[in-house]
Parts: structure tokens; sequence; C-alpha cells
């Protein structure tokens, strides 16, 4: 090979690395994320999910707990997903090594004879810790190689404030990376243009607002305040207790939303996380609890009104990012977009430097934009 053809491909080499696969896709490792709905796992079945660009194999023991395991076999990388499951072990369709579901752990390799001093039970396949809350399996995405933290943090769950209510699941995939899937969910500006409904609001209801933040741990929340008066719902919920409707919102990293709204004793509370699939793609899932006189069938009909609405204009978007266009974040309708990008920045330098992390808010502040 000549000088000039080897750096040509050593070029090419950087190139690759820079875009390719190994490039630092900007995930938060060491978190919770919803992988599928519990309902979708049972029986003998195996059912694939990415996350983080992990291909995962989950399923559920005939003990009935959830599982999952990184979509190949240690062996020689055959997805464990082509195997067979009996109900506690997983066996690779290639050479038949098994695996404990749950722990990943090899008990069967079946090519060994009297011979061999292979000690199976070293060998596992990754497996992940995975629960089970409202409704969907979440998995603890540790970061590729490094060692499980000694405590996880709990697995998210929806406040819920009274014994009985209705609960509902939607979902969506965005063509979007994570953190334009993310800053799209806490965006207020662009209500009354993508957004724009009969039961909702029109472009016309635009009006100056005055709301206030405070951080919360790896996060910011919307104070306790009494929502928009332009939105037909919360009138609604108004005339039907006679007391006042106060909403609280609050972002927390990696991926969440949290909104709660009461009116006497009537709750409303909802939760929108944002998941990275691939760097190119994220998923929102959206369940939503309450005790008010609100059929499912209806609250889904208008909640999937607003999720095609978000979806619609972040494949449109996509089009427009797809070559790397200048951005900007502007103050004050962006400022929530700002603490994200800040929390996740600190974040990572308080996992690199070990030392506390930093909140990107110095205390309470009143933002103002109109929508
Ligand atoms: S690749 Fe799975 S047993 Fe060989
Ligand atoms: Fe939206």
């Amino acid at each position: 090979m000549s000088e000039a053809a080897s750096v040509a491909t050593e070029s090419t080499f950087e190139i690759l690395r820079e875009s390719g696969p190994q490039s630092d896709a900007g995930f938060l490792w060491d978190f919770w994320y919803p992988a599928i709905k519990s309902d979708a796992i049972g029986g003998t079945r195996l059912v694939t999910a990415m996350l983080l660009e992990v291909p995962l194999v989950l399923g559920r023991t005939s003990g009935g707990k959830a599982f999952t395991m990184r979509d190949a076999c240690p062996h020689r990388g055959m997805p464990l997903s082509y195997g067979h499951f009996d109900g506690k072990n997983v066996q690779c369709s290639y050479h038949g090594w098994e695996f404990d579901a749950c722990s990943g752990r090899c008990v069967e390799i079946p090519s060994l004879t009297s011979h061999d001093k292979l000690k199976v039970e070293r060998i596992s396949a990754d497996s992940f810790p995975c629960e089970e809350r409202d409704g969907y399996v979440w998995v603890y995405m540790n970061a590729p190689g490094s060692r499980l933290p000694e405590t996880i943090p709990a697995t998210p769950e929806l406040p819920k404030f009274s014994a009985k209510y209705k609960i509902t699941r939607l979902d969506c995939e965005l063509p979007s990376h994570i953190d334009h899937g993310i800053i799209g969910l806490m965006d207020p500006a662009h209500g009354p243009f993508v957004h724009q409904s009969w039961f909702w609001r029109s472009k016309k209801s635009i009006h100056e607002k005055s709301k206030q933040f405070e951080p919360m741990p790896l996060g910011f929340r919307m104070s306790k305040h009494s929502p928009s008066t332009n939105s037909a719902p919360y009138q609604l919920l108004k005339k039907m207790t006679g007391e006042a409707v106060t909403t609280t919102i609050d972002f927390v990293l990696p991926n969440m939303r949290f909104e709660e709204i009461h009116s006497g004793k009537l709750w409303f509370s909802s939760r929108a996380t944002v998941t990275p699939v691939r760097r190119d793609l994220c998923r929102i899932d959206f369940v939503a609890a309450w005790n008010l006189a609100l059929p499912v069938a209806i609250f889904r009909a208008f909640a999937k009104v607003f999720l095609r609405q978000d979806q619609q204009t972040m494949i449109q978007q996509a089009e427009g990012l797809k070559y790397n266009p200048r951005l900007m974040l502007i103050d004050d309708a962006d400022r929530p977009a700002k603490w994200y990008f800040g929390l996740k920045q600190n974040l990572l330098e308080s996992r690199r430097s070990g030392a506390p992390m930093v909140h990107p808010m110095d205390g309470p502040v009143t933002l103002h934009w109109k929508s």
C-alpha cells in the first residue's frame, strides 16, 4: 500500500470514530429508564428493546420476576432473543449455552466433556437490574464495562393521591437526539403554535406569564401555581370542585417531567419520560393517573392529539437539524432548556471529579414569557 493510501485510510478511520458508534452519544448512564410495558412480557416469550444503544432481551420468569439481559450471548454474540426460554433459563440458539435469566450466570455449556476444566459458573451474560413500576419494566442502565454502584436509587414512580384512580399510558417515538426530545418537553413557547386546538388554546390567546422556578435535586420545579386561564380543562375543573386549581411541574434528570394538578380532593398526576433508544431516536412514555370523573377513553383521545402534534413537530425539526444548523436558546422561554444542559454537564463533571454536583440555579427565580 502506498503512503498516501495509508494516510487516507487513517483519516477515514478518524472520521468514522468521530461520527461512528464509538463516539460519545450524550447519554446519561447510571439511571433507570423505562424499556417496555409490563404486559409485553409473560409466558416463555423473549422480547427485545433498545436503550442507550444497548440491545436488550427481556422476559418474565415463571415466578413472575421481570429480567433483562444484553441481547448478545457472551460466547459468540448471537442475540439471546433467538434462543429458548423455559421460564427460568435462557438457552442460546447457536451452541446451546444456558443462562440463568435473572442473574445472567451461565449454568450449562453442552459441548464440555469430563476433560474440560472450564468453570461454567464463572461465565455470565450481561444482566441489568430491572423493576416494574406503573406498568413499565424499568432497567437500570449502568455504563458498559462499569460496575454497578453498591446502592441503586429507587425506581421512579408516578405519585398518586388516593387509593382508587384511573391510569393510562401512551407512547410515541421521536426521530431526535435525546437532548432535543427533552428540551421539546420543557419548552413553554411552542404551545400556542403546535398545540392549537379548540379544546386547548389558540394563537390569539397568547399572553404574558410569570412563573416561579426553584432548584431541586437533579432538577427544577415550576413552583405551585394556578394554571393558565386560557386552558379550558382547568376552568372546567375549577367549576367542578369550586376550589382553586393548583399545579406543580418538576423536571428531574435524566429525562422526567412530572405534573401534579390538585383541586379539592380531585387530582391528576402525569409523568413524561423521554428515553434515548439510539442517538437519533428517542421515545416519549407518558403515564397519567387521576381520580376525576374523566373516562380513560376521552382522556386518551385528547392526549393522543397532543402527542401527535409534538411528534409531527419533532419529525419536521429533525429535517432541519440534519445538516447541523446554528441554534440558539433565548431568555426567558428557553431558560429551562439551559438549566437542563447545565444540570447534565454539572452531573457529568461531578461524576468525573468526585466533587459534589453544582446546581446551575442559585435559588428561586421568576421567568417571564408569552404563550
Ligand atoms: S453464541 Fe451463544 S452459545 Fe455460542
Ligand atoms: Fe408539546
